[in-house]
């Protein structure tokens, strides 16, 4: 068992969220991964699950303090500071009440991995984009959640992130996140690869909404086979 699994996953059992194990394992290591080049931003957090995975993961690594982007509507904000505190992360991490969009004006710190899973309407995840995305250093991360079915975040990604020039390392992880190293200039080598990713995660896309159609869910041996798949490929 690895640390994710036996430490956090427990933390996380209870937190309501889309977030599958494997996004929620990506994100923890990209955390712990961090080494504080630039800080840690979140849009959207809602009750802190993927807050979580990116506070231990950064707790397990270099301590790099997590902003944590979202209006935390007083409703459901006690929910997301106890499942914060119960994790032990209250330190790292430092919520910020407000629109994404806005909030970016204000934000001068430079950023070393960038979750975004806010608004998933086109334009606002656009403007979250091109607002907080030249904040991140070279070298450093981006991640999107509901990079599959949701048509905002994946026409974005479609051509911001995986026809660009200036990603390189881009993954799809199970079942809709897409990560990429942002870089000065990526490699011909660089570009073919990103295609080639952008060709599996369309491909799963494609699959997984045709058996959805055909027998409402995606059972249990498609995904996992759908699983081992990617692993192999990617
Ligand atoms: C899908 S939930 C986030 C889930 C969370 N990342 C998790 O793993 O549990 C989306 C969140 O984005 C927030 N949100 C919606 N529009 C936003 C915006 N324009 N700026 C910042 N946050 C936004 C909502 O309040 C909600 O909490």
């Amino acid at each position: 068992m690895n640390d994710f699994t036996e430490q956090v996953k427990p933390l996380i059992a209870d937190v309501p969220g889309w977030l599958t194990d494997e996004e929620g394992e990506a994100l923890y290591e990209l955390a712990r991964a961090c080494t504080g080049t630039g800080v840690i931003v979140e849009i959207g957090s809602w009750k802190g699950k993927s807050t979580i995975c990116l506070g231990r993961g950064s707790l397990a690594g270099s301590s790099v303090p997590i902003y944590a982007v979202d209006p935390h509507a007083d409703y459901r904000f006690g929910d997301f500071k106890a499942n914060v505190d119960r994790a032990g992360i209250t330190e790292l991490v430092n919520p910020i009440a407000s629109l994404s969009q806005p909030a970016a004006d204000d934000f001068e710190e430079p950023i070393e991995l960038l979750f975004v899973d806010g608004s998933h309407e086109y334009d606002l995840v656009l403007e979250d984009f091109e607002k907080w995305v030249p904040k991140v250093v070279d070298g450093g991360w981006v991640a999107f959640h509901d990079t599959t079915w949701t048509a905002g975040p994946r026409k974005v990604v479609g051509h911001a992130v995986y026809r660009s020039t200036k990603f390189k390392d881009v993954r799809f992880v199970v079942g809709s996140t897409t990560v990429a190293r942002k870089v000065e200039q990526n490699t011909l080598a660089d570009r073919a690869r990103n295609r080639y990713v952008l060709g599996v995660k369309t491909a799963f896309w494609l699959g997984s909404t045709a058996v959805k159609k055909q027998r409402h869910l995606l059972p249990k041996q498609v995904e996992r086979l759908g699983r081992r798949l990617l692993r192999a490929i990617q």
